[in-house]
C-alpha cells in the first residue's frame, strides 16, 4: 500500500507518497481501506518533528479517517469486513490502509458520504470529551470557543448550540466570524480588533463564560480567567500562544473556577474507546438529525498532502481539509 512518509522533519515538501508494508490487524484491531483522512494542526507539528507519534502508533501522519473494513483481528465481534466506518487514530490516516483498535471505530453516520465522515472523529472526540464529559456544559450556560472557524471550533460551536448553550467565539476575520454565526454562534468576536474578555462580560451581563474551550494557551491565560463566570471551567487543548504563562490563582479561587488541560492523542486505547462510545451515544444522533454537519473547506488527493499542509499553514480555511484516497475518493 502507499502512505505519506516523513523521512526528515521540515516543510510541506518533506511529505512523500511511497510504497510501504500493508498493516496486519492484531488482536482487537481491524484494518481499513481508507476513503479519506482529515488533516489536523497536529499533523503539521508532526511533520516539523515537534509532535512524534505515541509508542506503537503508525509512523505516518493522520489522526482520523473514514473507510471500509477489509480485515478483522481476533476477538473483534462488533465489526466485520465491508462495514463502512470512520475512526479516531493515533496516527497513520494518510495511507491507503490503516490499522485501528476496534474501540476507536464509529459507524459512518446516516446522511453523510463516507468521504465526509472522515472530518468528524478527531473534532467530535476532542470537543465532546472536553466540553461535555469533563466540563459538563449545561443548557443555558455560555460556552466561549476560541478559534471558532477551526476544525475544532466549527464542531464546538455546533455542539454547544445543539446542547442549548449560548455560544460565543473568537476568529480573526469578518468572513470567518460570519461563518461562525451561521454555525450557531450567538456572539462572534474579532480577536484582532476587540478584547474578547470584555466582549464576553458584556454579552453575559457581567457573569462571564461558564466554559471556555481554549486553543491558544499562555497568551490567553489571564484574559481567559477574567472571562470566566463563577464556577467556570477553562479547558485548554491547544498551545498556539505558548505553554508557559502567569496564572492569577486568587482570581481562580474567588471564582471557584477550574483549569483543565488535556490532549487526546496520547491517551491509552481504553480511554479513547470510552470517548468514542460517548461520541457515538451523544454526538452521532445530532449528526444523523442534521443538527451537526462537518464543515469541509477542501478535499485534495492524498498525493497532494503537501498542498493540504500549505493550505492549513496559510490559515484561510474554515473547518476541515480532507485528503481523499483511491478511486472512491
Ligand atoms: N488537546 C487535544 O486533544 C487537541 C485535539 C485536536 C486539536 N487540538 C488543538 O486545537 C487547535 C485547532 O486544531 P485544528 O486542527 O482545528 O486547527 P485549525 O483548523 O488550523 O485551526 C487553528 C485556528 O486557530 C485560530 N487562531 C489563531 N490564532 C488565534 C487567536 N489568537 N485567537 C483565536 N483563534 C486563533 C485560527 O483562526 P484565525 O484565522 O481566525 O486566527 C484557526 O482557525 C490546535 O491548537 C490543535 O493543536 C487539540
Amino acid at each position: 500500500m502507499r502512505a505519506v512518509v516523513i523521512d526528515q522533519p521540515g516543510g510541506p515538501e518533506v511529505l512523500k507518497l511511497r510504497d510501504v508494508p500493508a498493516p496486519v490487524p492484531g488482536p482487537g484491531e481491524v484494518v481499513l481501506a481508507t476513503t479519506a483522512a482529515g488533516v489536523n494542526r497536529a499533523d503539521l507539528m508532526q511533520r516539523q518533528g515537534l509532535y512524534p507519534p505515541p509508542p506503537g502508533a503508525p509512523p505516518y501522519p493522520g489522526l482520523e479517517c473514514s473507510g471500509q473494513i477489509i480485515a478483522v483481528g481476533s476477538g473483534v465481534t462488533d465489526w466485520q469486513s465491508g462495514d463502512q466506518v470512520c475512526a479516531l487514530l493515533a496516527g497513520g490516516g494518510y495511507a491507503e490502509q490503516v490499522v485501528v483498535p476496534a474501540g476507536q471505530l464509529l459507524p459512518a453516520p446516516d446522511g453523510l458520504s463516507l468521504r465526509d465522515a472522515a472530518a468528524l472523529p478527531e473534532a467530535a472526540c476532542t470537543v465532546h470529551s472536553n466540553v461535555v464529559s469533563y466540563a459538563r456544559l449545561a443548557p443555558g450556560e455560555t460556552l466561549l470557543v476560541h478559534g471558532g472557524a477551526s476544525g475544532i471550533g466549527t464542531m464546538a460551536i455546533q455542539l454547544g448550540h445543539a446542547l442549548g448553550a449560548r455560544v460565543a467565539c473568537t476568529a480573526g476575520s469578518a468572513d470567518k466570524l460570519a461563518r461562525c454565526r451561521e454555525l450557531g454562534a450567538d456572539l462572534a468576536i474579532n480577536y484582532r480588533e476587540e478584547d474578547f474578555a470584555s466582549a464576553v462580560q458584556a454579552f453575559t451581563g457581567g457573569r462571564g463564560a461558564d466554559v471556555i474551550l481554549d486553543i491558544i494557551g499562555a497568551a490567553y491565560l489571564p484574559r481567559n480567567v477574567s472571562a470566566l463566570a463563577t464556577g467556570g471551567r477553562l479547558v485548554v487543548i491547544g498551545l498556539q500562544g505558548g505553554a508557559t504563562g502567569e496564572l492569577d490563582l486568587g482570581e481562580l479561587l474567588r471564582k471557584r473556577a477550574t483549569l483543565h488541560a488535556s490532549t487526546l492523542r496520547a491517551r491509552p486505547p481504553e480511554q479513547k474507546a470510552a470517548i468514542v462510545a460517548g461520541v457515538h451515544a451523544e454526538v452521532w444522533p445530532l449528526i444523523s438529525s442534521g443538527l451537526i454537519r462537518p464543515v469541509i473547506q477542501a478535499t485534495l488527493p492524498l498525493a497532494e498532502a503537501a498542498r493540504a499542509h500549505r493550505m492549513m499553514d496559510a490559515g484561510g480555511h474554515v473547518g476541515k481539509i480532507l485528503l481523499t484516497v483511491g478511486p472512491a475518493g
